[in-house]
């Protein structure tokens, strides 16, 4: 009995660390490109800026923004990122935790 809970609790533990590190992939591969975290972006992070203290905004706000940037402010020079709902909650959700 000890065993079977003991390997549901250690499931539970790995589903959210790779629950976690997807919104962190996501960063990586649709957004990276124009925004840094922690100091590192890609080639054009300088337009997007850092995104380290955006959860302050709200995660209602920075959902409604990833979707359609112009929602949120019509002269947005950030493209619309294409994303499944799955990707914009894991990203949204990985912003959201760093802010301290
Ligand atoms: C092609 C470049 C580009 C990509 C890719 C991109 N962004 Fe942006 N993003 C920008 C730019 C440029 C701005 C600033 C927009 C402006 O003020 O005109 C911005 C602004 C933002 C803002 C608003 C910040 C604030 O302070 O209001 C958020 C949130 C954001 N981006 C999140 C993301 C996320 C999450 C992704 C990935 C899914 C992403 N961006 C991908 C260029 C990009």
């Amino acid at each position: 009995m000890k065993t079977i809970l003991g390997g549901f609790a250690v499931l539970v533990v790995l589903s959210q660390v790779a629950w976690a590190a997807d919104g962190a992939a996501v960063f990586e591969k649709k957004c990276k490109m124009c925004h840094s975290i922690a100091g590192v972006g890609g080639p054009m992070a300088k337009n997007g800026g850092p995104l380290d203290a955006v959860g302050a905004k709200g995660e209602a706000y920075i959902k409604e923004y990833v979707k359609d940037p112009k929602s949120k402010k019509a002269d947005s020079k950030m493209p619309k990122a294409n994303l499944s709902d799955e990707d914009l909650g894991a990203v949204v959700s990985y912003l959201m935790g760093l802010k301290k």
